[in-house]
């Protein structure tokens, strides 16, 4: 006898629980993806995905087609024939103090409350807390006392850009539970990876909130190490990729994440290492460690405006800039966090006139960018008179732009590389007078 399908529905349609779900419905499952943004759910289910993030499309529309993977706004009235709900709302900074924001976590665990007949299991995606599972518990127990349900921990170590493949061939996948029949549900909703002999690894809720938090900061932690270093690089003369291929040989540190830049920007790390911090005060820790590689990706993107306007001979001012890339990383539509957002304000504070290009993220650009700068669909327009060029992501497609052309239609000379992407010589070569990142 064939096993059944497992029924799941998969609460937000953000980046965790889209890329999720759909990865989810690929496994065989039959899968909801819900969320209360009607417009959203609307495109979905037209077949238009919100956000850019390479094989999401296609994964949808073979998913959609099969029938494996709807997309609802309401799903109240399929909780009970559900496996298990997962919970992948978003958990922004609460404004003015950093603490990650539940409110959304605790809406649809009252929505879920109001709804079970039935013994269920409730899985946290969303980056939560250390005892938010058990929280998202109280509040059941409290509306729907008569209830049976259990509540795991299922943390999502997915890259954007990279958030497929990284979803069906992770590193480990981390799974908190208080019970074997969570365990259970667990195990079979992810047999297609233990086929691969990827680790599954059961632990208590509360070490696996807090393996997410530890993970994210450790990783921001090593950025802003190697950013430090990259600083003390420059004032010796030592080169700051020399140095990281140096210490990535010692398997002890690696070599993954050690790339200097302009900081480290997006939706996770700058808001789930001020969360880890608001996690220790709270409980009359000072997490030193993790306030200080906070303290040095501020540091860096100050740097970056210095080293700009350096090598601009000491004056942005009335000058005209280029930038190539805005998103926080390339292959994303993203900008949240942006080291761009904060870099692009503060040359245009000291009188730089700003002119930006971005191969998928213009259209977010337009919302979190001062309105005095000007956004071009193609990378050429952005060097148009310009006194200096800054590579901001490492979008592919800059590998190849027409450096001769390039130069010809700026004003000055100055390549400005937060990147380290490109080759020095041939830039060089070309006219450029090249700027790097700790080198
Ligand atoms: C990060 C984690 O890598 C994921 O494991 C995690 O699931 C995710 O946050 C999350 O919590 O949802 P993501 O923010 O998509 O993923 O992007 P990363 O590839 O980690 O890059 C973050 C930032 O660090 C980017 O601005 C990137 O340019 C920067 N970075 C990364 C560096 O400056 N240097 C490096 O060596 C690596």
């Amino acid at each position: 006898m064939s096993k059944q399908k497992n029924n799941i529905v998969v609460i937000g349609a953000g980046y965790v629980g889209l890329v999720s779900g759909t990865c989810f419905s690929e496994f065989g499952a039959n899968v909801i993806v819900a969320d209360r943004d009607k417009d959203k759910i609307r495109k979905l289910q037209n077949g238009n995905i919100p956000i850019y993030e390479p094989g999401l499309q296609e994964l949808v529309n073979k998913n959609m087609q099969s029938g494996n993977l709807t997309f609802k706004v309401n799903y109240s009235e399929y909780i009970n024939n559900s496996d298990a709900l997962f919970i992948a709302v978003g958990t922004p900074s609460r404004r003015g103090d950093g603490h990650a924001d539940l409110k959304y976590v605790y809406e649809v665990a009252e929505e879920i409350a109001t709804n079970i007949e039935k013994k269920i299991l409730i899985v946290n995606k969303s980056t939560v807390p250390v005892g938010s599972a058990r929280k998202v518990g109280g509040i059941i127990k409290k509306i729907n006392s008569n209830t049976e349900f259990s509540v795991a921990s299922n943390p999502e170590f997915l890259r954007e850009g990279s958030a497929i493949e990284d979803f069906m061939n992770p590193d480990r996948v981390i799974i908190g539970v208080d019970d074997e029949y969570s365990e259970a549900i667990m195990r079979d909703l992810y047999r297609p990876i233990t086929e691969k002999n990827i680790p599954l690894m059961f632990t208590d809720p509360e070490s696996a909130e807090l393996i997410k938090y530890a993970s994210n900061a450790f990783l921001a932690t090593k950025i802003s190490f190697i950013n430090e270093i990259s600083s003390v690089c420059e004032k010796t003369g030592a080169n700051v990729e020399e140095v990281s291929k140096g210490m990535g040989y010692d398997s002890r540190i690696g070599d993954q994440f050690l790339k200097a830049g302009p900081g480290y920007g997006g939706s996770c790390f700058p808001k789930d290492t001020l969360a880890l911090v608001r996690i220790a005060e709270e409980h009359d820790l000072n997490i030193g460690v993790v306030k200080a590689a906070i303290t040095a990706n501020e540091n860096q993107k100050k740097r970056m405006v210095n080293k700009i306007t350096d090598a601009l001979d000491g004056s942005i001012a009335e000058k005209r800039i280029g930038i190539l890339g805005l998103t926080f990383k390339p292959e994303t539509d993203d900008m949240r966090d942006s080291p761009s957002i904060t870099i692009i304000k503060e040359l245009i504070k000291e009188g730089a006139e700003i002119i930006a290009h971005d191969p998928h993220g213009l259209e977010e650009a337009r919302n979190l960018l001062p309105d005095e700068v000007k956004l071009v669909e193609s990378n050429s327009e952005a060097v148009i008179d310009a006194d200096g060029l800054v590579l901001m992501t490492e979008w592919s497609e800059y590998l190849n732009i027409e450096l001769e052309q390039f130069k010809s239609k700026m004003r000055g000379d100055a390549f400005i590389d937060l990147r380290n992407f490109l080759d020095k010589e041939k830039l060089e070569s070309y006219g450029f007078r090249y700027f790097s990142v700790g080198k």
